[in-house]
């Protein structure tokens, strides 16, 4: 199939001009017309060098015998026998070698504690932790009482779907009495009798990670009334409820609640809930729905005071995947396939001869998009140029957009003045560009936006940040 590729090409040449009715370009060479001066240009497949491809390698280093974007250094050009062996690789992060052809596994070391999976990535590795773990290596806990019982949640931030009033309407069961261990003769949340649906909700006031929850039951007339299982919805807004699930499990999670009066049931959130509201929702209870409970959890930034929230969030290491990446247009060298700038390039340090992305215009309304396939924190970015076989480019300006549903964008603001920011990029083919971005912001989609460049459009990148 390469074969005919420069064939094709200079055919249509040769219907011009006459002269050329062979392929002038070898061995699998692709041949492009109208650049330059010249008439013609080979660009050669790898291991062939020379004007028309028709040399073989031309020196230790050339075709690169180093793997997986490592760099070759020559250390003498001699040949010993017929093979080049004067040469050492320099292998990218993660990489190692002779010919950078091992992938390091950065989880040969279990750095993921407390029973965390690892996954291996390119020069970095990512855990999944089990709940209430979190952090990189799942090494914090996310256990802090959340406030029932203490006091923290205030009596306004607990609502319930309806009251249970009791002893001729004297007295009331309401929600600000579902507290942990509470006494008295009064002392938790029932519904109403004739309340079908019935649900007890806290907000929280705030997003935040929930781990678990503690329930007990109460007594009212020397009776045990507790919610024998439950459902648990949650809510970013008030608005929308999703009904908790459990990892991987498509079906509404149901909890097994409480068996008496007053002993606790703990029941952990694996995945965590993150979340403002959350509603409580029996599905069996013991002659009334009564409850007195606890809610365990963290602050979001647990793990981003410890670790700066300042994490690569994998587009370099390959976290973010392939299809994970998309652009407005891209561009292609000379029209060739081969020398396609695909969104998917435009990782950190990436190598090789196309390795950045690059889109067909060079205006202000292309972008290149990252869907970090849930909500995260954004607290940065990094930029780099290329180079285009010779030729320095890079973004020298750019905004930032980002996005809940990939539909609706907000375009990131200046503090000061309320208008887009524009961000200052690069100066030159290879260095890191590191933009803060003050305040931080939460999204599961992000746009850049390039508004000056260099030459061409030509974006290589990393986001920084962490989960939630
Ligand atoms: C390669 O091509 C050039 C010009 O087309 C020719 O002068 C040279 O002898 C060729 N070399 C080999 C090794 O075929
Ligand atoms: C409630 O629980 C306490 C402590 O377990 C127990 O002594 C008491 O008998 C229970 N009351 C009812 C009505 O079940
Ligand atoms: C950018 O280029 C595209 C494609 O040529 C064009 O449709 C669009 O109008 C241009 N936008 C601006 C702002 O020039
Ligand atoms: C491109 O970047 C490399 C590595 O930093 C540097 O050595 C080189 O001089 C740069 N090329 C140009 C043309 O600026």
């Amino acid at each position: 199939m390469n074969q005919l590729l420069p064939v094709l090409s200079c055919v249509l040449v040769s219907a011009v001009l006459p002269v050329w009715t062979v392929n002038a370009c070898h061995n699998g060479a692709t041949c492009v017309t109208g650049v330059g001066e010249d008439p013609f240009i080979c660009i050669c497949a790898d291991g062939f060098g020379g004007d028309t491809c028709n040399l073989t390698e031309t020196g230790p280093c050339s075709p690169n015998p180093c793997r997986n974007d490592g760099t070759c250094e020559v250390i003498a050009p001699t040949r010993r026998g017929d093979v080049f062996n004067e040469y050492v690789c320099k292998c990218q992060p993660g990489f190692e070698g002779a010919h950078c052809q091992i992938n390091v596994n950065d989880c040969a070391k279990d750095p993921c504690r407390n029973g965390g999976t690892c996954r291996d990535l390119d020069g970095d590795y990512t855990c999944q932790c089990p709940s209430p773990y979190v952090g990189k290596q799942c090494q914090l806990r996310c256990i802090t009482l959340l406030g029932m019982e203490g006091g923290a949640i205030a009596e306004s931030q607990i609502s319930a779907s309806s009251v249970h009033y009791g002893v001729l309407g004297l007295q009331r069961w309401g929600p600000e009495l579902a507290r942990l261990n509470n006494q008295g003769i009064v002392n938790a949340w029932t519904s109403a009798s004739h309340d079908r649906n019935p649900w007890i909700e806290i907000n929280m006031q705030k997003k935040m990670r929930l781990t678990g929850i503690i329930t007990q039951g109460a007594s009212r007339m020397g009776a045990a009334e507790y919610i024998k299982a439950f459902k648990v919805a949650s809510s970013l807004d008030g608005i929308s409820y999703v009904t908790y699930k459990g990892d991987g499990i498509r079906r509404d999670k149901v909890f097994v609640g409480n068996v008496d009066n007053d002993s606790t049931k703990t029941n952990l959130f694996d995945p965590p809930i993150v979340a403002q509201y959350i509603r409580i929702i029996p599905v069996v209870c013991r002659k009334a729905c009564t409850l007195r409970m606890e809610l365990v959890g963290c602050e979001l930034n647990v793990y981003s005071n410890t670790a700066g929230c300042s994490e690569p969030l994998g587009m370099k290491s390959r976290l973010i995947s392939d299809d994970q990446l998309s652009a407005s247009s891209t561009y292609r060298t000379w029209g060739i396939d081969t020398f396609t700038w695909h969104p998917q390039f435009a990782r950190l340090d990436k190598a090789g001869k196309t390795n950045a992305w690059s889109p067909t215009q060079n205006n202000r309304s292309e972008w290149i998009q990252v869907d970090l396939g849930k909500t995260k924190q954004l607290t940065g970015i990094i930029t780099q140029g290329a180079k285009d076989f010779g030729v320095v480019q890079f973004v020298s300006e750019f905004k930032v957009a980002y996005s809940n549903n990939g539909e609706s964008w907000n375009v990131v603001k200046d503090g000061n003045t309320g208008r887009d920011q524009i961000f200052q990029g690069n100066i030159d083919n290879n260095s890191h560009k590191k933009n803060v971005f003050e305040p931080p912001f939460y999204a599961q989609y992000v746009r850049v936006i390039p508004w000056e460049w260099h030459e061409r459009i030509t974006l290589r990148m990393e986001l920084l940040g962490c989960d939630d």
